[in-house]
């Protein structure tokens, strides 16, 4: 099988796509997926699961391109969403609807109503308040909810303080000692039908530990709650695989699945995971063209056309992404760069005190594991337009979302008239 990025005749691939050659074709900075790595990565984490009867639902949220989410439904995967878009996204690109999970801190009545009417697989609800919001809408449409409660675990991830979020003090899901309380409620309600508890505790979690005390946290509470007499016929194990970015363990597998079969293996349930970066974090890269080359006293400054705008997790996560020309023009330089974008923040890196080759000015660098997370949380600050994102498959490539172009950009902005007619009154 063709490895997804690799070194071939002197420059960077993808797949079969020689990705110098792309670059020239749809301009830069454009984020590049992998298909064989998205498609091996679902396989591999399958191969594991399978066994275990756990259903594999995409985190749409790391990247909703409908081609993403088509190439992993064909896979197999379903769909964890988290808004009436990303619900769109999923069905849009040929995910059935049972085998989409809405989840979302803060649904809007208007987003269960459109949800129910889809018929998707089930709501994870994440507070009493929204329990009782979700009974009345169903209610109101001569429906009924399935529905899972998010039961926050409090558990440390041991993950960066903006990505955890099992812990007492985040927004998410409900204090998981009262899911006796929750399900009682739920009881009561004839528009809702709770059978099922989920939980996330945060996301790039290298360590398997805390996932093994979360999940045997769900099974206390599930023989608990069994105890006195509720159903509960289905676990939904979230996300949060952590993935090789620099230097990172990857988590095992093998080991991951006997913590899973291990904790609420035996329950009877079904068993449901939702995993985003795992899936496309590695499938996909930010190809940018180094546009500007500033010797700074201590370090130098790579300018290149990609930003903050276009991938936001170095400055907003301290993340580290590694960069690298796509064709080296020799070893790593002594001294270190910082890689840059043209927007107006400090903040703007992709990386700091970097050790890379010679660069100059017209040279491609790749800013890889850019597959998750990357293309989402683009946006069209300092009226930059939107890169686009490419696919490859084999020698194949298809542009599954053009650049914005300028003309759109100026589109979006709508000057009311008595900005631009000088014949209307100011009122002044
Ligand atoms: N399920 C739920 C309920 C979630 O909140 C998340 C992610 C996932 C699944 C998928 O997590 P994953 O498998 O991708 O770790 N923008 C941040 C990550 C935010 C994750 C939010 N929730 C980043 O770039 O690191």
């Amino acid at each position: 099988m063709t490895p997804a990025f690799h070194d071939r005749d002197g420059g960077l691939f993808a797949e079969d796509v020689d990705l110098t050659a792309l670059a020239e074709a749809v301009g830069t900075p454009f984020f590049c997926y992998s298909s064989a790595a998205m498609t091996d990565r679902y396989k591999a984490l399958a191969a594991v699961l399978d066994p275990l009867g756990v259903d594999i639902l995409f985190a749409v949220k790391a990247n909703s391109n409908q081609a993403v989410i088509a190439t992993l439904a064909a896979a197999g995967a379903g769909a964890d969403v988290v808004s009436e878009g990303e619900i769109r996204q999923a069905l849009a690109a040929g995910v059935p609807a049972r085998r989409i999970v809405f989840a979302g801190v803060a649904k809007t009545a208007a987003e269960m109503a459109f949800a129910l009417e889809a018929g998707i697989g089930q709501f994870n609800v994440e507070s009493f308040a929204e329990l009782t919001m979700l009974d009345a809408v169903a209610r109101e449409m001569g429906r009924v909810a399935p529905v899972g409660l998010r039961v926050n675990p409090d558990v440390d991830a041991g993950t960066h303080e903006k990505i955890t979020t099992g812990r007492k003090e985040n927004k998410f899901g409900v204090d998981i000692a009262a899911a006796p309380a929750f399900f009682a409620a739920a009881a009561d309600m004839a528009g809702v039908d709770a059978r099922s508890m989920s939980l996330h505790i945060g996301s790039q979690i290298t360590q398997l530990e805390p996932f093994e005390r979360a999940y045997r946290g769900l099974r206390e509470m599930t023989l608990a709650l069994r105890a006195a007499g509720v159903t509960i016929d289905h676990l939904d194990l979230g996300g949060g695989l952590g993935i090789v970015y620099a230097d990172e363990t990857a988590p095992d597998l093998n080991q991951y699945a006997r913590i899973v079969r291990d904790t609420v293996g035996d329950l009877g349930c079904r068993l449901s995971v939702e995993p985003g970066r795992f899936l496309v974090g590695n499938a996909g890269i930010l190809v940018c063209q180094v546009i500007l080359v500033k010797p700074g006293e201590t370090r130098d400054f790579i300018f290149t056309d990609g930003a903050m705008n276009d991938l936001i997790r170095p400055t907003l996560y301290e993340a580290y992404h590694a960069i690298r020309p796509l064709r080296p023009r020799g070893p790593a330089q002594a001294r270190p760069a910082d890689i840059v974008g043209p927007v107006c923040e400090s903040g703007d890196y992709l990386g700091k005190g970097r050790y890379l080759p010679t660069l100059e000015v017209g040279d491609l660098v790749a800013v890889m594991g850019a597959g998750a997370y990357g293309a989402v949380m683009a946006s069209t600050y300092n009226s930059r337009p939107l890169a686009p994102e490419v696919l490859v498959a084999g020698a194949r490539h298809h542009v599954i979302r053009p650049r914005l172009s300028y003309a759109e950009l100026l589109a979006r902005d709508s000057v009311p008239l008595w900005l631009t007619d000088q014949t209307v009154d100011h009122g002044a």
